[in-house]
């Protein structure tokens, strides 16, 4: 028994979420990037980041649609299968899909999907308080779950587009209090999206958890960006908070490795990539 998570363990031992839980106290940024094949996560993987998404953003990148909204749970499963066979070392996150978590039977039931079939260590949701029971209900089963709060691409027709949140002192503080909520239901992981660095400051301060952001200032716990974007994959208008690793760089090996030594250096989020 745990022959096979023991021999793993000797040489390189993989990440897991009491690693994650032990940089966050020892102040070691946490370098995370989205993958969504084998041979990119192999890469991303090769260059040491920590945590790997297999982020709902293939909808936009892969799949070339202009939201998340039409990505399923059979896309996800299929993307992170791929991804799975890629890593050896770091840890991986499947994103829930729009309306694949509206009630806790249902939001477990793709849960159980995303590990058992797509291979996730733990599960990506975008919430506020509103998804409190349906936390709840996933810890309570021993889900691993990060809960995804400030943007929340997958309300972009509710919201009116992608724009950074918590701008005003009401927003900032219902922020904070969700995020606060959101880990005392279970959430193991909080990933902050698109907000000034006041509010990462203040998320990371207030949770015991991680804080992984995105567009969250230099004062979170670690940082997660777009593979495709820090390759400069992406066409068009990449976001602010986007830094193309690609230049200067003669593979994708070697930019992945800039990504990473940039965030643990914490020379990554530069002030030209930050909110006020
Ligand atoms: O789907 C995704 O890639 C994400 C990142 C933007 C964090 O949620």
């Amino acid at each position: 028994m745990y022959t096979q998570l023991e021999q793993r363990g000797m040489s390189d031992p993989p990440v897991n979420i009491g690693t994650l839980r032990r940089m966050k106290q020892d102040g070691e940024p946490i370098a995370c990037l989205t993958a969504y094949d084998a041979s990119y996560a192999a890469v991303v993987d090769a260059a040491r980041t920590d945590l790997v998404l297999v982020g709902d953003s293939l909808g936009m990148v892969v799949q070339g649609h202009d939201t998340t909204v039409p990505v399923t749970v059979e896309d996800i499963i299929y993307h992170s299968r791929a991804v799975a066979r890629g890593l050896r070392h770091a840890f991986m996150v499947a994103d829930m899909p729009f309306m694949s978590y509206t009630s806790p039977e249902q939001a477990l039931e793709n849960s159980v999907r995303l590990m058992q079939e797509g291979g996730a260590m733990m599960i990506k949701l975008e919430g506020g308080v509103g998804q409190i029971e349906i936390v709840e209900h996933l810890a309570r089963h021993d889900i691993p779950v990060c809960a995804h709060v400030g943007l929340k691409p997958q309300s972009v027709h509710k919201i009116g587009g992608f724009r950074v949140q918590g701008r005003e002192p009401d927003e900032q503080a219902r922020l904070v209090n969700a995020a606060a909520r959101l880990q005392d239901a279970g959430a193991d992981i909080v990933l902050l999206e698109c907000v000034p660095n006041e509010v990462g400051k203040a998320v990371t301060e207030e949770l015991d958890v991680p804080v992984i952001g995105i567009g969250a200032g230099p004062d979170v716990d670690g940082q997660i960006l777009v593979l495709y974007d820090i390759l400069d994959i992406t066409m068009g208008r990449t976001p602010r908070f986007v830094r193309n690793f690609q230049e200067g760089h003669d593979s994708p090996r070697a930019a992945v490795e800039a990504y990473v030594l940039a965030v643990k250096n914490r020379e990554y989020p530069a002030p030209e990539h930050c909110f006020s």
